[in-house]
């Protein structure tokens, strides 16, 4: 499989690098891929001429957009950025797969919903996104689907990983210095080990899949109820106690429930492991690297 990869240098791009470029195929079957991989600074989304360049001459057969402006609340200051990047960047990416006869895979969010469900939102409930990032990616996954029928959008959410800034790592971090740690209990989402959502994208790919597809760990919580089994998993001391959002309010408003139902995924025969399990091989990989002093 021929991939040209946007936002490779991002937390999810560094483990889609490594799943795209067959590294975890054995010999024989890795000598077919090839992988084009871009950063910023490689190809600027905004960039429409480069953009049709580099997928005109990579001719992949998947470009798989992770690239994005993903400051949720930066965005709320920057609407204008958000939707250069998000939605125009990614319409210039569709224009020129579509030009290059390659399908294209794009990178969602759960923030594309309101959060008033109380079940697992499906593919085919209506986007009201109630942040300006979501309703960046909510335009662009309107657009996409105009411009290119054929192409696979991965709704995703809550990603942790390694290489880069992530919320296990922030409370790795606080649970390390203080005694006490705040965090909102009343935001209900399925955290997502970019490790597991690469190795689903490229199956999803590898069964040319198309449309909506929702692709996450399975399970649910709150940011309160992961970050005590952060702490409780890694020994530290430190109490995580549980506060609401109008508690910490945010630039950003954020759903206050985004499960997302994984019936698209298991369509595909793909099953993702549960999040506390995804959650407990991060944390074997993050504890290793850094050993943590309490
Ligand atoms: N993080 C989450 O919790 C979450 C949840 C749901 C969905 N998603 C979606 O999943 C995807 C991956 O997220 P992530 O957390 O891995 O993102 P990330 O770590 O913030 O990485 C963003 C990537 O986009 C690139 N990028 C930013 N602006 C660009 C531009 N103007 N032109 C070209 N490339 C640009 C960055 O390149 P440089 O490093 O060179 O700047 C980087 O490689 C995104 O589409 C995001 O919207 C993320």
């Amino acid at each position: 499989m021929r991939a040209t990869l946007f936002g490779a240098s991002g937390l999810l791009g560094q483990e889609l690098v490594h799943e795209l470029s067959g590294n975890e195929l054995s010999g024989n079957e890795r000598s077919g891929e090839q992988l084009t991989a871009l950063s910023a600074e490689d190809a600027d989304l905004r960039d429409r001429a480069r953009v049709l360049d580099v997928i005109h001459d990579s001719r992949p057969d998947w470009v798989v957009l992770s690239a994005a402006y993903t400051d949720v609340d930066g965005c709320e200051s920057n609407r204008d950025l958000a939707f250069a990047v998000n939605c125009e960047g990614a319409i210039n990416v569709a224009e020129a797969a579509r030009e290059a006869g390659s399908r294209l895979m794009f990178l969602s969010t759960d923030y594309v919903f309101d959060g008033s469900k109380r079940s697992p939102y499906q593919t085919s409930d209506p986007r009201n996104p109630t942040s300006v990032y979501g309703a960046s990616k909510a335009s662009a996954e309107e657009r996409l689907l105009e411009i290119l029928p054929e192409v696979c959008i991965v709704r995703t959410s809550w990603l942790f990983g390694h290489g880069g800034k992530c919320f296990p790592a922030t409370i790795l971090k606080l649970a390390s210095t203080r005694s006490e740690i705040s965090v909102v209990n009343d935001q209900r989402g399925s955290p997502t080990f970019t490790r597991d959502l690469a190795s689903a994208l490229v199956q999803l790919c590898r069964a040319s899949a198309r449309g909506i597809v929702h692709a996450t760990n399975s399970g649910n919580c709150t940011w309160y109820e992961i970050a005590t089994e952060i702490v409780r998993t890694s020994g530290l001391p430190a109490k995580v106690k549980p506060v609401t959002t109008a508690e910490f309010p945010r630039p950003a408003r954020r759903p206050a429930y985004s499960v997302l139902s994984p019936d698209s995924l298991h369509a595909y025969n793909i099953h993702m492991p549960d999040w506390k399990d995804a959650l407990r091989r991060y944390l074997d990989g993050a504890l290793a690297a850094v050993p943590i002093v309490s």
